[in-house]
């Protein structure tokens, strides 16, 4: 253990309150490595901010207008892990806002291969860029690497946390609130509602992240639905009871509960976190998937989300369906990411501007 690993161990252990104040400045988001840096006010932000920047682009002036906010600034996408949609959502995202990009993807091309330590190679982008989004397989790596540019850099610039280990997926459970709070907007939201959580609850970081969100909304119920092997971890289950938030554990079958859901957030096994090769493949998931005949259980006004990648936990008949809203929710990830950086960035009150003024005129 070098100086560093002890220090940011000790930081590491310290409260999530502790990580909060060094990941925020002056109660503005800086870096968003934990779901739990978003209360309620900053995703009600989020999400009106998320609305208004997908009308204004619906002209090329007002698409113009967005291009303009941020084009004195570059990013860098360091994704040491494979990703589709986070990746160019992320970089449509900077696109949007005329943020010009620069990626690593490929990790031998990095000058990690030649033994550079994580911790000099994010002070090296932080060179070069005003903003990393980075995903890594290693947990915490998010959370090190913020920590490090806050305290130990003269050049700290804003790290987003694009999934991190199994830990955590902020901007995923995010755009998640987005699409729910969207579904749910002609009846009061998310507020009041069930949610089912389904398949590696264990290992997933989306769902983890999610679940932390659940704090900031009145009345909902959860109910984790997975084999033993893959339920929700204890910490998870520790923080809803502190919170006193609902929830319920189903182990046997989907079919049971899915007549009590408002929202059915279905997720792959992670399988890339195998300690053993193929031991996930030991575990029965049969009945842990959603198929067309299981259509008729769930409610009317009922939602069906995923993070994706799927792979055959929802039968691509469902699609069709029009409560299966994954491939919104996909595009959904976008907006809402240009918009969690126009805020960062501070640029999101002008952009609110623009939008009252171009509703307010009648000629546009
Ligand atoms: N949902 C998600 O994180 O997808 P990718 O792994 O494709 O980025």
């Amino acid at each position: 253990m070098n100086i560093l690993d002890q220090e940011f161990q000790q930081f590491h252990h310290s409260s999530t309150a502790n990580k909060i104040e060094l990941f925020n400045r002056d109660n503005h988001l800086f870096d968003l490595i934990l779901s739990q840096q978003l209360d309620r006010k900053v995703l009600d932000h989020i999400y009106h901010l998320t609305c208004a920047m997908r009308k204004i682009s619906k002209s090329k002036k007002g698409h113009l207008f967005l291009q303009n906010r941020l084009p004195h600034k570059r990013a860098i996408l360091y994704f040491a892990q494979p990703s589709s949609r986070t990746f160019l959502s992320f970089e449509s995202a900077c696109h949007l806002l005329g943020i010009k990009t620069s990626d690593i993807r490929d990790l031998s091309l990095s000058s990690e291969v030649k033994g550079e330590s994580s911790d000099d190679t994010i002070r090296t982008f932080s060179s070069y860029a005003h903003l990393i989004v980075m995903r890594h397989p290693v947990g915490n790596m998010a959370e090190r690497s913020a920590w490090l540019l806050n305290t130990h850099s003269n050049r700290p610039v804003p790290i987003l946390n694009g999934g991190s280990g199994h830990d955590q997926h902020p901007t995923q459970a995010m755009l998640d609130i987005y699409t729910l709070q969207r579904s749910f907007s002609s009846l009061e939201g998310l507020d009041g509602k069930t949610i089912i959580m389904c398949g590696d609850l264990k290992r997933g970081r989306t769902v983890r992240s999610l679940t932390y969100l659940m704090k900031n909304y009145n009345n909902i119920s959860l109910i984790f639905v997975a084999p033993p092997q893959f339920q929700m971890g204890e910490d998870l289950l520790e923080y809803l009871n502190l919170h006193q938030i609902q929830y319920s554990i189903e182990s046997e079958s989907l079919k049971n509960v899915l007549p009590q859901a408002d929202a059915i957030y279905m997720t792959r096994v992670q399988d890339e976190h195998d300690q053993q090769k193929g031991e996930s493949a030991q575990i029965d998931l049969s009945n842990f998937k959603l198929s067309v005949d299981d259509l008729p259980l769930i409610k009317e006004h009922g939602v069906i989300l995923h993070p994706f990648p799927r792979r055959d936990e929802i039968d691509v008949e469902v699609d069709r369906d029009p409560r299966a809203k994954y491939w919104r929710q996909e595009r959904n990830g976008m907006w809402t990411r240009a918009a969690l950086i126009a805020h960062i960035f501070g640029v999101d009150g002008e952009i609110l501007n623009y939008f009252e003024e171009q509703s307010d005129s009648p000629t546009d």
